[in-house]
């Protein structure tokens, strides 16, 4: 499928996760095959009050990037679709405008943002009118199979982006009542597309090269990855080799550690040490995770704040996990 002018040969799509793709991360995946990321949501009215923090999770490098937006103010989505899609950052390109109508935190539905959108189709029709008339680029929509169980409506709510004028949709296949919890439903999914002409990018517990096909089988245009490339952004490449019938060396756990401190370092020259290595803990942790050790590894990481101790604590770690046992 096509984004825009972004051809996606293999269809793979690095989610959007709030406090786990800032630019280090999508770089990594971009390098392992990830061919398109989505940025961590950003609220379309702190763009509008030029706020400083807001605007750096919109930095974009390395491979085609979406910036997403959550609001229900129409003014202040277009202001900030405007933004972005005529180049307001100097850093990095913009592929596309993403809406996001997913979100169930609590504070962000009690404003009527993200997955509340869900309940109010006719407000999400002029929030995405209004950033379509706005963009220079394509806009794309996020959304959830519906709120909860007795409103399973992600059909309608993607007829209305498509009528309103948007390129393509992810589904989620989980409800917000779900959160992040229980299995994503793809049947929704597949009705999703059924629903409409513009493609469909199917999300929700995608692990394998199966889950990909089965989503493709449905008539899913592409897939998007999320917490399954959390500490292991291999899952790209080893779902790429499996396409297409190579074989898959994985990677040996110094391997593993040497790409978790590259990261890490990205991060820090991106954003500094004293920002970089609290937010850095969960993805060095989840790195780790099934390493002989991992739990004396993973103390480590939440005591250390300078990088070169970190360096020296996991690369003795992966030294005593390849340690022959006897
Ligand atoms: C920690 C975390 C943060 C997330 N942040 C966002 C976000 O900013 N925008 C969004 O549209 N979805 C967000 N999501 C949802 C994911 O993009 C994705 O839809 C969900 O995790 C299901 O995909 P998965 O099973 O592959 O993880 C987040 C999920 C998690 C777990």
């Amino acid at each position: 499928m096509n984004i825009g002018n972004v051809e996606l040969r293999h269809g793979l799509l690095l989610a959007p996760l709030a406090g786990f793709t800032d630019l280090a991360f999508r770089t990594v995946c971009a390098e392992l095959g990830a061919e398109y990321a989505v940025s961590e949501m950003i609220s379309a009215k702190a763009v509008m009050m030029n706020n400083k923090k807001t605007l750096g999770l919109a930095k974009t490098a390395a491979l085609p990037t979406a910036i997403q937006l959550f609001g229900a103010e129409e003014d202040a989505v277009a202001y900030a679709a405007e933004f972005f899609s005529q180049g307001g950052l100097p850093t990095g390109e913009v592929a596309a405008i993403d809406l996001n109508m997913g979100c169930p935190m609590h504070k962000i539905v009690s404003n009527g943002e993200g997955s509340a959108l869900l309940c109010d189709l006719k407000k999400a029709e002029k929030v995405i009118s209004a950033a379509v008339k706005a963009s220079k680029l394509p806009v794309t929509v996020k959304i959830r199979s519906g709120w909860d169980d007795t409103c399973i409506n992600a059909p309608d709510a993607a007829r209305v982006a498509e009528a309103a004028g948007a390129a393509a949709i992810t589904v989620h296949a989980r409800t917000r009542a779900q959160f992040y919890t229980g299995a994503a439903d793809h049947r929704i999914t597949e009705q999703v597309v059924r629903a409409v002409k513009i493609p469909v990018i199917g999300n929700g517990d995608i692990k394998s090269v199966g889950d990909v096909q089965r989503l493709r089988d449905m008539g899913c245009a592409a897939v998007m990855i999320g917490r399954g490339a959390v500490g292991d952004p291999w899952i790209f490449s080893r779902i790429i080799a499996a396409m297409e019938g190579r074989e898959y060396a994985e990677p040996t756990v110094r391997e593993r550690v040497e790409l978790a401190l590259r990261q890490l370092r990205m991060s820090v020259e991106d954003k500094g040490e004293h920002v970089a290595v609290p937010e850095a803990r969960k993805h060095l942790a989840a790195y780790v995770s099934g390493f002989p050790g991992a739990a004396a590894a993973r103390a480590g990481i939440n005591s250390l704040t300078r990088v070169e101790d970190i360096a020296r604590l996991l690369l003795n770690a992966a030294k005593e996990a390849e340690q022959p046992r006897i």
